[in-house]
């Protein structure tokens, strides 16, 4: 995939981020999460209330002035957690993830925290597969009282002491 430009922000909400880059982030995930889980897409208002106070990452894919990937990660105590990970169906398969997650572990360990964990539901096989396939473990699973498809998966990968 030619001519594509990555970004990273690293902010804390409303202070120095792009309100404009985030608005735009929202609208493509409304469209990758329509009508994948029990609730609706995060709003714009979701994403403010989520990252306000937290230095939060946000990186980006883009062409042509389009958003076709993203993902929104910060850090709890010891933990980078990734809230977001979405890319658009024509362009998956072609790294974009792994991409970000090589990104987002590199900055996890430069903070020195002890782990990435990630919050999946039981439906978005393809991240599952993505985590497994990099040594993330299942800690934990939260049942959906609904539908099992709707279960919260949660991965940890526990990254190696520097010391
Ligand atoms: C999950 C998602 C982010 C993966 O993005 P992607 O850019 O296509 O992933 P990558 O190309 O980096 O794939 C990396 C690895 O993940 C695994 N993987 C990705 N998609 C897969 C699929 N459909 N089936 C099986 N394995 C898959 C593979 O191991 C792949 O490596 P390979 O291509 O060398 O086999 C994307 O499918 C997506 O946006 N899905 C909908 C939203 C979602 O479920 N987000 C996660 C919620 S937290």
């Amino acid at each position: 995939m030619a001519n594509i430009t990555f970004r990273r922000q690293v902010a804390k909400w409303p202070g120095d981020f792009s309100s404009e880059l985030v608005q735009r982030v929202v609208r493509m995930n409304e469209k990758v999460f329509a009508g994948m889980f029990e609730d609706p897409p995060y709003s714009f208002t979701d994403y403010y209330e989520r990252l306000a106070e937290v230095a939060s990452i946000v990186i980006t894919a883009e062409t042509r002035g389009m958003v076709i990937a993203n993902c929104v990660a910060y850090p709890i105590e010891d933990m980078m957690y990734v809230w977001i990970l979405a890319v658009l169906p024509q362009v998956r398969r072609h790294g974009l993830a792994r991409r970000f997650m090589d990104a987002i572990e590199l900055m996890a360990k430069e903070q020195k925290l002890a782990t990435v964990r990630v919050k999946v539901y039981n439906v978005s096989m393809s991240m599952q597969v993505l985590l497994l396939n990099r040594g993330y473990h299942i800690v934990q699973v939260v049942p959906s009282p609904t539908d099992s498809k709707y279960n919260e998966v949660y991965f940890e990968l526990r990254l190696a002491s520097s010391t």
